[in-house]
């Protein structure tokens, strides 16, 4: 059976890989070098200097490449340099349509780094199509959906998105970070871009900071490349096999992360302590037929705001937490809580975070895949104390 047919659970430990030509490796092996031996000028066996392509990283790639399902994978030292690259495909005077409640790095990289180079983003609720359609005019170059989104879980019809970005020639990124391919593949729903701070899920470990591109189009992952080997954003060997080697049980982690994070949802908003619980499975949510329809599952990731939305109480919770990790990130296999307001999304003006429901009191919740038992007993101590 060619790689090609594979399913996704298999994709995600066969998928572009092959074994080592030098000695037959299973993994590949990491190539901590910058540069190779040429015989004569030019003549190398496919790589040349570390920045343009390393044998670690072109494996990596092509992992990325095969599980969501694009032909292209690109890897960069981080998710935000995977996006910087991204808005290099624009000039001066372009324009972005950018979901409103949105990881705030992401945020703060269109608006303090890219707007003083005259490209100007707009931030729309992307719930309501609509909105994003009354934002369009003939400078719309990009249109950039994270979904879910971080922090409120709200979810973007990727389809209807595509669709009207195809009917105005309007290129389409979705960041797939907090989904990861194991619950919906942007591409295969029209997407041209997809983007993942691999940093999360893909590497799952919480040990390595990683970002990826991956695209169908050999034109667009063309200009991609130039941009990556122009501005030099690359990851080293050693991160690209970690992430490699989180890949390979991608599917494993999710299914639990998905089952525990279901768990979590149920216990708080069951809980007489708490005001309003954030997370797309729940029949309530206001876009959970759309998740229903887009993802296979709904995710580990949970947002929620204690009774009396106070800023103390919420404070109180993460402090006491003890299996839960009062940190930055998400996506690892341990639980990690964090305070969207002063952490993730400090970089956001506090009116325009409060707009789309970033309040103080908000705490969001990566839920890891230890026992869940012992994660919801964690979690009641620290509410009900
Ligand atoms: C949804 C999302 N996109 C992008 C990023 C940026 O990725 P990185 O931290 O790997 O640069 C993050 C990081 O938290 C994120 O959560």
């Amino acid at each position: 059976m060619s790689k090609k047919e594979l399913r996704f659970n298999s994709k995600t430990i066969h998928g572009g890989q092959s074994p080592d030509k030098a000695y037959g490796a299973v993994m590949p092996p990491i190539y901590q070098t910058s540069t190779f031996a040429q015989s004569t000028p030019g003549g190398h066996q496919g790589f040349e200097y570390s920045r343009s392509a390393n044998p670690t990283r072109t494996a990596l790639e092509n992992s990325l490449a095969s599980i969501e399902n694009g032909n292209y994978g690109l890897a960069f030292g981080s998710g935000l340099a995977a996006m910087d690259a991204v808005i290099k495909l624009l000039d001066p005077g372009d324009e972005v349509i950018s979901t409103n409640d949105l990881y705030g790095g992401s945020y703060r990289i269109f608006k303090k780094i890219f707007e003083k180079y005259g490209i100007v983003f707009h931030f729309v609720g992307m719930q309501d199509v609509g909105k994003i359609a009354a934002q369009i005019n003939k400078n719309t170059k990009l249109i950039w959906v994270e979904t879910p989104t971080n922090p409120m879980m709200n979810v973007i019809d990727i389809k209807a998105v595509s669709q009207l970005a195809k009917k105005h020639n309007i290129l389409f990124a979705v960041d797939n970070t907090f989904a990861t391919p194991y619950l919906q593949q942007p591409l295969d729903m029209g997407a041209d871009i997809v983007m993942h701070s691999a940093t999360k899920y893909l590497g799952g470990h919480s040990d390595v900071v990683l970002g990826a591109l991956v695209v169908k189009d050999k034109e667009l992952a063309d200009r991609l490349y130039f941009i990556q080997n122009a501005s030099g954003a690359v990851c080293g060997p050693m991160d690209s096999f970690l992430v490699l080697r989180g890949i390979k049980t991608l599917h494993v982690r999710m299914q639990r992360h998905c089952e525990n994070g279901k768990a979590v949802a149920e216990f708080l908003a069951k809980h007489p302590k708490i005001e309003k619980v954030y997370w797309p499975g729940f029949t309530d949510h206001p876009n959970h037929l759309v998740a229903k329809d887009q993802m296979s599952d709904f995710g580990g990731m949970i947002s929620f705001v204690p009774k009396g939305a106070d800023y103390h109480t919420a404070i109180k919770i993460v402090e006491r937490l003890q299996l839960f990790t009062l940190a930055e990130s998400l996506g690892g296999v341990e639980s990690l809580a964090g305070h969207p307001a002063s952490m993730t999304h400090a970089s956001i003006p506090k009116e325009e975070r409060e707009k789309s429901g970033v309040v103080d009191a908000l705490i969001r919740l990566s839920v890891g895949i230890e026992d869940v038992e012992d994660l919801i007993e964690d979690l009641r101590q620290a509410i009900e104390e």
